[in-house]
């Protein structure tokens, strides 16, 4: 048998094992993904502790039990408004969303269509359904394109055909070109999922995401992402037709066979989407393109940012690991990524922006990095 402690050898001396960092308050955090600071904002804490005061602490079973309550429900409208879609289900974290909404959608005989830089979830749902998995290399349409052909011409008056991109790339931190995708979709008469994790609170004009701002949600068959992220609290969600949303509610297991999220949560997450709709939230997206911008001309960068993640290139997985450590003992918090989270060889230091940085912390960051 192999021993967990040979494996875990292995790792280290390839400068990839992990462990998990104590928090510390007094270092200055640029790893978040709480873009929008709304995992401290005071009307969503309060919405929390009001929500938990009504409904209790927990839901007590699964959603198709006796798990669903007015906050989910509340929530699920309100997402479905802001998208644009007739219906909208929220699931316990976007891990679950992917892994549900995929393994539901396709089985044996389908085919899934993948870009090769599609976070962990994606791709292990795709594992899960057991389509024909196949994947472009980053952002490649014409690539795309050809797998499109081939799966078009084997497909069956049965088969499935879903592509799957993300908006805004995860450790890249670039834009995926959304409009060509989904017009290849169409043109093909596939299915398109689209993961706005990271564009959700950032971009377009009620902070939608990438779509809205390209004015394409009714282009596209499933819209998910994360409530975990800018929206800073926790859960995932899927928009989509009444329809397709019946088909998980009674397809997906990770929605049927898991405890529903607290409904405070949902309450919390809800009153998060309203913040981002609002004017408070173009307000902090105003805060968070500035900040953006003065890290970009405080550290010389030459190239334009497409989102609130930087990745700063370093290559080798040691170094990485070192650099992340120096910037430690300044007083920065930005993690090392490593394989297999990125390709091997191109480990970096993955830089979030958030509107809550202040100018002096983000100059100094982009000076120690310079
Ligand atoms: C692109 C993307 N999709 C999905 C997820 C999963 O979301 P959650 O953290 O809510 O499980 C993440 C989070 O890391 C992500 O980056």
């Amino acid at each position: 048998m192999r021993l967990p402690e040979d494996e875990l050898a292995a790792l280290k001396s390839a400068s990839l094992l992990r462990h998990i960092p104590d928090t510390d308050s007094s270092l200055k955090n640029f790893s978040s993904n709480d873009y929008l600071g709304l995992s401290q904002h005071p009307e969503i804490k309060q919405a929390y502790q009001e929500a938990i005061e009504k409904y209790g602490a927990g839901s007590t079973a699964s959603r198709l039990i006796c798990g669903t309550m007015e906050p989910h429900r509340n929530l699920e409208e309100t997402i479905a408004t802001a998208k644009g879609t007739e219906a909208a289900l929220s699931f316990a974290t976007g891990y679950a969303t992917s892994v549900g909404v995929i393994t539901s959608l396709l089985g044996k005989g389908d085919v899934v269509i993948l870009d090769k830089l599609c976070h962990a979830s994606l791709i292990d749902g795709a594992r899960m359904s057991g389509a024909t998995l196949r994947v472009f290399p980053h952002n490649h349409t014409e690539k795309l394109e050809s797998l499109l052909q081939t799966a078009t011409t084997k497909a069956d008056a049965n088969s499935r055909i879903l592509v799957i991109t993300e908006s805004i790339f995860s450790m890249d931190g670039d834009a995926a070109p959304l409009k060509e995708i989904s017009r290849l979709s169409k043109q093909y008469g596939c299915l398109l999922l689209v993961d706005e994790a990271h564009a959700l609170g950032v971009i377009g004009p009620t902070g939608m995401g990438l779509a809205e701002e390209l004015g394409i949600q009714d282009q596209i068959d499933f819209h998910m992402g994360t409530l975990g992220k800018a929206a800073g609290v926790a859960g995932g969600y899927l928009a989509t037709s009444r329809v397709w949303a019946e088909l998980m509610i009674n397809r997906a297991r990770s929605f049927i066979y898991s405890t529903a999220p607290p409904p405070a949560q949902a309450a919390a997450a809800a009153e998060a989407l309203r913040i981002i709709q609002n004017e408070q939230g173009q307000w902090l997206r105003t805060q968070l393109w500035n900040n953006i911008d003065t890290f970009r001309a405080a550290s010389e960068m030459t190239s334009h940012c497409q989102s609130a993640i930087i990745p700063w290139m370093v290559g080798d997985s040691d170094k990485a690991l070192k650099l992340s450590s120096q910037l430690r003992d300044k007083g920065f918090l930005v993690p090392a990524i490593r394989y297999p989270t990125v390709s091997r060889q191109t480990a970096r230091l993955r830089i979030t922006m958030s509107s809550c940085h202040d100018t002096e912390s983000i100059q100094a960051l982009a000076h120690c990095l310079r």
